[in-house]
């Protein structure tokens, strides 16, 4: 079967999990073998590693039939789901959920595995594009409400991060930490990032982009609503100069609240931290279809929009609709600058769209 199956793999760097030394739970050890139905092997085995502090329940590779599942804490402390293997849904799932993973502190999620919700036999069941009461089907696996906490000053610490992944959806999410709330990097797409609390920490960003050769593209990424307090940042799409050519478009941020935020809407193409690239050319990341909507609360410093757009490839398709953000600090009322974009503006403007523009 080809690449249409819904196929999620995940990594999720959920911080404080230190399941380095833990005692191994395998699930063969519970009698899940390959090509066959591991449900009750699996619910064996995740049982017994939950009730042990810092325990890895670990599936080798092979391919391996699963029934929904929930997999439940509170456990005694840390645990990893080590995924090697190809895990199968059943054709009829049966309920809204296939994995589930609940009620869990300090979860690691790895292995490079793939969870195969079959979705071709479960799609042509469904009548949603069609029918508003419809049965909607069951969700393959998903990211809600989790609390990642780690201290504003520790380094590098993203909330979530999602590479190379595809429909993912991130609910109801409590993130303070030291870097990014929620990262979103190359190779996701179809990414929905939705009522997340975010702060301390930098902020939701797509990016950085374009700092390796043969990135893949990001597409269909949907940030809505949520509130992100005291951060950096507040919604950020950023590249790397000097970058090969790429791709990141059909990325839309909506009804969202910023509390005194450093640069609460930013597209920054010239992303460097620590100076530590070469300024020599701009960014090759291709931006398009982006669209800011009704976004509101008070920016801590003057810039609340920033657009800063690459020369070689300008952004397309930039739709800024319904800003109000609020500087209440001294030097006068916020500002907007417009670099190399050209977005088409709906709705209120505060500040008005590209007060300061550079072409
Ligand atoms: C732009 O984004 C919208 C909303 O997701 C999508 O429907 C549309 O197909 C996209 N257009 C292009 C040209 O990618
Ligand atoms: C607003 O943010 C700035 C800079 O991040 C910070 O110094 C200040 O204490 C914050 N103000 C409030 C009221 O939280």
């Amino acid at each position: 079967m080809g690449k249409n199956l819904s196929i999620v793999t995940i990594s999720l760097l959920l911080l404080l999990a230190s399941t380095s030394a833990g005692q191994v739970f395998n699930v063969k050890s519970y009698g899940g073998q390959p090509n066959a139905d591991i449900t009750q092997a699996l619910t064996k085995a995740w049982k017994a590693a939950c009730a042990v502090a810092g325990s890895k329940v670990v599936i080798l590779a092979g391919t391996y039939k699963l029934g929904a599942v929930s997999l439940l804490g509170p456990c005694k402390g840390a645990i990893e789901f080590q995924l090697q293997g190809t895990l199968q849904a059943p054709s009829n799932v049966g309920t809204d959920f296939w994995v589930s993973f609940k009620r869990i502190d300090s979860l690691t999620v790895s292995g490079g595995g793939v969870f195969d919700g079959k979705g071709q036999t479960a799609w042509q069941k469904n009548s949603c594009a069609k029918n508003y009461n419809c049965k909607t089907l069951p969700i393959n696996l998903q990211i809600q409400h989790v609390t990642i906490t780690a201290p504003g000053d520790s380094p590098n610490t993203d909330g979530i991060h999602i590479g190379h992944s595809s429909k993912i959806t991130i609910n109801n999410a409590k993130i303070g930490t030291g870097d990014d709330c929620v990262s979103i990097g190359d190779g996701a797409q179809d990414v929905i990032v939705n009522q997340v609390i975010c702060g301390p920490g930098h902020g939701i960003s797509v990016g950085s982009l374009g700092r390796y050769q043969n990135e893949e593209p990001v597409s269909g990424i949907r940030v809505i609503g949520g509130t992100l307090s005291n951060t950096k940042n507040g919604v950020r799409i950023k590249t790397w100069p000097s970058s090969p050519p790429g791709t990141a478009s059909d990325m839309h941020f909506e009804n969202i609240i910023m509390n005194n935020v450093t640069n609460p809407i930013l597209i920054d193409q010239g992303y460097c931290p620590n100076s530590q690239c070469s300024n020599k050319s701009p960014s090759k990341v291709k931006i398009s279809n982006v669209s800011f909507k009704n976004i509101r609360g008070t920016s801590s410093t003057k810039e609340a929009m920033k657009l800063i757009c690459s020369k070689s490839v300008p952004c397309q398709q930039v739709a800024v609709a319904g800003i109000d953000l609020v500087y209440k600090g001294e030097g006068g009322s916020a500002t907007s600058t417009c670099v190399n974009v050209k977005p088409t503006v709906s709705g209120k403007q505060n500040p008005p769209a590209c007060t300061s523009k550079q072409q």
